[in-house]
């Protein structure tokens, strides 16, 4: 199945998103899910990596905005400006959006997700240098998951996690704990305002556990019988 395959399926798939502060368990998560999922359903993972498309003018402008948004550039992210990078984000996940998911769900693939735009929206309402209104009118038009799973994680822990912090992650305080804190707490109100989120404490639960549990809720929109 292809993105530009215009047959419609009878039904379209589901939108999966994991979310947590940084170092929750995220990526290791998706990873699994998608691969438990991939005998029983049709299923792609999406990531910040996800430039590819049948389409090569669409992949060269997946490539040409990834490239904006995740090069590294020493320094640079003070320099642009605040509002620049939450464009640039936005413009990321709203190509990515109309370019990768839409398409995927319409031909029947699930989708998972990693590096959704939620963690970037609860980092700039973290931060508290651009508006909400501002942050949220660049997001809130992106398409609600059908299941939204948040890694709900002590930032102490996800801190003994790392070996190594970015400036991104520890915020302009430059302290993890504190910037991951309040992450987590927009992150948080997220999942108790919306339907379709579902609140994870992993804190003691080892990678297979917070596996089981995912793979319980995703079973039920995804039409997966039990003993994936
Ligand atoms: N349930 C778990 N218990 C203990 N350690 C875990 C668990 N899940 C993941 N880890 C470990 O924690 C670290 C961070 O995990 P991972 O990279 O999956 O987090 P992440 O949320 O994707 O982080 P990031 O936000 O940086 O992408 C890794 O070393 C991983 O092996
Ligand atoms: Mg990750």
């Amino acid at each position: 199945m292809t993105t530009n395959d215009r047959c419609t399926p009878a039904s379209p798939g589901k939108l999966i998103v994991v979310d947590g502060i940084d170092g929750a368990g995220k990526s290791t998560l998706v990873r699994t899910l998608v691969e438990q999922l991939a005998d029983r359903v049709p299923v792609l993972l999406v990531d910040k990596k996800s430039v590819d498309a049948l389409d090569p003018v669409v992949a060269a402008r997946l490539r040409a905005v990834n490239k904006i948004v995740y090069t590294p550039d020493n320094g640079a992210p003070t320099r642009w400006g605040d509002f620049h990078w939450l464009y640039a984000l936005g413009a990321w996940y709203h190509l990515l959006e109309e370019c990768v998911i839409k398409p995927g769900l319409a031909a029947g693939i699930n989708i998972v997700v990693d590096n959704s735009h939620f963690k970037i929206w609860a980092r700039f309402r973290a931060d508290g240098l651009l508006g909400n209104v501002a942050i949220d009118s660049v997001f809130e038009t992106l398409q609600p998951p059908d299941t939204g799973l948040l890694l709900d994680l002590e930032p102490a822990v996800a801190h003994t996690r790392r070996t190594r912090f970015t400036p991104l992650e520890s915020g302009f305080t430059g302290k993890f704990v504190d910037y991951q804190s309040a992450v987590r707490r927009e992150l948080r109100s997220l999942c108790g305002a919306n339907d379709g989120w579902h609140r994870i404490e992993v804190d003691n639960l080892d990678s297979a556990s917070v596996l089981e549990v995912a793979l319980e809720r995703v079973r039920r929109i995804c039409s997966i019988a039990g003993g994936a």
